[in-house]
């Protein structure tokens, strides 16, 4: 594995919803040593999530907390984050985890959850983002990877890929373009983070040390 034996023991906790494509990339790319930790833990909020079973297919214990247990959101985001804290994790993840964070849980992991989100941010937060950069006939289109803050989609970001929209492309295939970035930007990013290079300080995304005027842009990566 690369990164030093330190980082390879840090642990990342992943949060789904859903497919689970990007938690499966941050699995394999554990596994393989691309991102010198490991996924240790996955949970979702739906027990009905695709990705639980691809997790646990890929060795990775996987568990559901369905928020329709707890009575209330601040109930159900104590729980959740104990659960996360028994996992003692490095870094959480989140993957398609579709649920808008009460502020004291965002708070009790500050600077500790990255998101990955599929526009070029800050363009097109929330919901039906292929839809959307087609219809305002955008040229080109992307994801984002962010640390999260209590707003939503809108916390510093850290790492952004592009494709060009091509002429005629519809939904499905631009959004399949788009995900296959995600699997290559989402694994950097971690690695960067649990190898003590990246950072939210004040606000800001920190890499090497110093604050990101902007989002890195994967294609002029060295
Ligand atoms: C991805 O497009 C991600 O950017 C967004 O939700 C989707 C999750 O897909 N936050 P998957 O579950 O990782 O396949």
């Amino acid at each position: 594995m690369t990164g030093g034996a330190a980082q390879d023991g840090a642990s990342v906790l992943v949060l789904i919803s859903g497919r689970g494509s990007n938690m499966r990339a941050l699995i394999e790319r554990g596994r393989d040593g691309a991102m010198g930790c490991r996924v240790t833990q996955v949970f979702s909020d739906r027990d009905d999530a695709a990705g639980l079973q691809t997790a646990r297919d890929l060795g990775v214990p996987a568990a559901a907390l369905p928020a329709r247990q707890w009575t209330d959101r601040a109930a159900y985001d104590r729980a959740l984050g104990d659960a996360i804290e028994r996992c003692s994790p490095a870094l959480i993840a989140m993957a398609g985890f579709m649920r808008v964070l009460s502020s004291e849980f965002v708070a009790r992991f500050a600077g500790r959850m990255l998101n990955i989100h599929p526009s070029l941010l800050p363009k097109f937060p929330g919901l039906h983002t292929h839809r959307r950069a087609l219809a305002a006939g955008e040229r080109e289109h992307g994801a984002t990877v962010h640390f999260v803050t209590e707003q939503l989609d809108a916390g510093p970001a850290v790492l952004q890929a592009r494709v060009e929209v091509r002429a005629g492309e519809d939904q499905a295939a631009l959004a399949e373009r788009v995900l296959a970035c995600e699997h290559r930007i989402y694994p950097l990013a971690v690695r960067w983070y649990c190898e003590g290079r990246l950072r939210c300080r004040d606000g800001r995304a920190w890499l090497d040390g110093a604050p990101l005027a902007e989002p890195l842009r994967y294609e002029d990566l060295p």
